[in-house]
Parts: structure tokens; sequence; C-alpha cells
């Protein structure tokens, strides 16, 4: 049985994320952490009649909520309202995430690491940075989540089929379309790149498939906008932080992966990893890429870079394109742990 940690877990995504690792039977002990108000919704939470026990601790017991953690979610930072990209979050939250970094590598040394926090782009990397100039850094261990994007692309990859031919839209399964899609890159606007497996699925879309692209890539704004400057996404992503979790549960059990395709955001060097993954490392000098990843005991066991061998020319765009932006949100968080003293 393992333990769980929550950063930030009395925000917006820190809430519902809880509730549903509550209901999880693979865990025994459910830490929520955050600066304000944790102690409450520990309390609140340990009311309900599943397994694990759940404590809330305040900000001067961090070392409490980590101790003998093995798996630690960030949901901790501020979210973005209408006008705001997700690099301009870059000022307030590579502080946090940095300082709860290095309270996971005092800890919690062996946690796995799911960084939530925007931009992912650059707080993994500053996970990464933080945790080697620590001498904790262990490659397998640290995933930035960016489940809500195959989430959102299997939901769209129907809606748009339904458009386009409703009987075709009526066959599919929204819970099950990870069999036919994927989605790797980055978490940002262009750096997302969703990938159809299933390419007759790109016949049927035709026009609706550049529609169902742009979608997927900017699905936050949309709720951003809609939530009218009340935040981001946060039900979406408690679901899909949630579920990829589970998926590194799951794999502390040897249990095989529900989610075919899942992807993380990872650091590519050190991790076992195909031909072009290493020719997109060195033709682009990025070390970070968003790809399927083979999970044991928790944590990353290799990359499957299979995907990147089979891209149609219109994804081969897409990935030069992501590549682009990819490098300066890297650089940028490397150049805040670097370039410190
Ligand atoms: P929120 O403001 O509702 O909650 C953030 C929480 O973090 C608050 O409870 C706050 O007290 C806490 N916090 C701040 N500093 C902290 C610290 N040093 N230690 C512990 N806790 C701290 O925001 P939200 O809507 O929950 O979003 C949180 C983050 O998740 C944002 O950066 C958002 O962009 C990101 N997000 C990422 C994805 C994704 O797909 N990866 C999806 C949705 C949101
Ligand atoms: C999302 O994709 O919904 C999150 O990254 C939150 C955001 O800022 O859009």
């Amino acid at each position: 049985m393992v333990k769980v940690a929550i950063l930030g877990a009395s925000g917006g995504v820190g809430q519902p994320l809880s509730l549903l690792l509550k209901l999880s039977p693979y865990v025994s002990e459910l830490a929520l952490y955050d600066i304000r108000a944790a102690e409450g919704i520990g309390k609140d939470l340990s009311h309900i009649n599943t397994n694990s026990n759940c404590v809330g601790y305040d900000k001067d017991s961090i070392e409490s909520s980590l101790t003998n953690a093995q798996v630690v979610l960030i949901p901790a930072g501020v979210p973005r309202k209408p006008g705001l990209t997700r690099d301009d979050l870059f000022k307030m939250n590579a502080g946090i995430v940095k300082s709860l970094v290095t309270a996971v590598g005092n800890f919690a040394p062996n946690a796995r690491i799911l960084v939530i926090s925007n931009p992912v782009n650059s707080l993994v990397p500053i996970a990464v940075e933080t945790l080697k100039k620590m001498g904790k850094f262990k490659p397998g261990n640290v995933m930035g989540v960016t489940n809500l994007d195959l989430v959102r692309a299997e939901t769209f990859l129907v809606d748009y089929l339904m458009l386009k031919d409703p009987k075709v839209g009526q066959e599919q399964d929204k819970t099950t379309m990870h069999k036919k899609v994927t989605v790797i890159g980055g978490h940002s606007g262009e750096t997302i790149i969703p990938i159809i497996t299933d390419k007759s699925l790109v016949f049927q879309l035709d026009r609706q498939y550049e529609h169902f692209i742009h979608r997927v890539q900017f699905g936050g704004d949309e709720i951003v906008k809609a939530k009218q400057g009340a935040g981001s996404a946060t039900l979406s992503m408690a679901f899909a932080g949630a579920k990829f979790a589970e998926e590194v549960l799951r794999s502390f059990h040897n249990e095989k992966p529900e989610t075919e395709s899942l992807s993380a955001f990872v650091y590519l060097p050190g991790l076992k990893n195909g031909k072009r993954a290493q020719q997109l490392v060195a033709d682009n000098s990025i070390e970070y890429f968003s790809l399927p990843i083979v999970l044991q005991n928790g944590s990353i066991a290799s990359i499957d870079t299979s995907i990147l061998e089979n891209l149609s020319p219109r994804e081969e765009q897409l990935v030069d394109t992501a590549v682009k932006e990819l490098h300066k949100n890297i650089q940028k968080g490397k150049s805040f742990i670097l370039d410190s003293s």
C-alpha cells in the first residue's frame, strides 16, 4: 500500500483530486498539504468510509506530510485568468515548485513526483534541475502530468466524428478512445500534439481534422474564458490527474495499465528510449518531451517512442512547430535553477 501526498491540496484542482484519490483502493495514506485550509479538508475527507487514512497538514508541517510518501502530486500555484498564457504563470509558480520539490528531495527522496502546476513545460525542468542540484534526481521519478490533453483528445475526437458523420460518431466510445489517439509534445498551445493512431479516423474526420487539432491544443483556453476570471480547468484536471496517478499506483502492484498510450512530459536522457527520441534530442537540443511511458513500480521504466516512427507529414509539421516553443520553455526552467546560486 502506498502513501500519497498532494501539495496544493486546498485549491481548485487539489480538492477534487484529493477526493478522487480518497476513493482509490491503491492508496493507504493520503497526506494533504497546502499553505491554507488543508487541515480542514483532510478532516472532511477523513469521514469518508474508504480504507485509506487521510490527514491535512498546515503550512509548517510539510515534513510530516511528505515523510514516507511514495507518490507526490503537485497542483500548487496560481492558475490562469483570461488574457494570460501558461508561460505568464512562470514568475509566480517557478519559486513555489522549486521550494516544494526541494522539500520532496529532503523528506521523500524516493517519491515519484507528478507535476501538475503550470507552465508544465518549464516547471518539470525546474523539478529535475532542483533534484539534480541536491544529488537526489532519479530520471524515472519525475513526470509532468499532460493527461488532460489525452482526456480532451478522446472527447473531442468523438465530437468531431459525430459532427462529420453521426453514424460513425455513434459507433465510438469516449472512454476507450485512448486506443485510437494519443497526445505528445508539451502542455501549452502548439506544443500539444494530438496523434490519431487509428489513421482511418483521420480520413473520416476529413476537414474536421484541423478543427480537432486546434481544439485539443487550445482546450484549456476554452475553460479559462468560460470561467470568466475564476480560474482554469479544475474538475476535468482532477479527473485526468487522478487517472494518471492511479496508473502510477497500479504499476506498484504490477497491474496492467488501463489507459493505452498514457503519456507524460519527461526528461529523456537517462531513460530507455528509441533512436527517434535520441534524434529529437540531438537535432533540437530538447531534453524533455511528452511521450507514451511504460511504468514499473511507480517509476518510468522506459518511453515508447514508436509513435515517432510513423508520423504523417502533417504530424511531422506539428512536431517541428512544437519543438521551437518547447526549447524556449525548457531553457527558461533550467536557467531558473542553474543561474541561481
Ligand atoms: P488554485 O489557486 O485554486 O489552487 C492552488 C493552490 O495552491 C491554493 O490552494 C494555494 O494555497 C496553493 N499553494 C500556493 N502556494 C503554495 C505552496 N507554496 N505550497 C503549497 N500550496 C500552495 O489553482 P488551481 O486551479 O488548483 O490550479 C493549480 C495549478 O494547476 C495552476 O498552476 C494551474 O495552471 C495548474 N493546472 C494544470 C493543469 C495541467 O493540465 N497540468 C490543468 C489545470 C490546472
Ligand atoms: C489546462 O490545459 O486546462 C490547464 O493547463 C490549465 C490552463 O491554464 O489552461
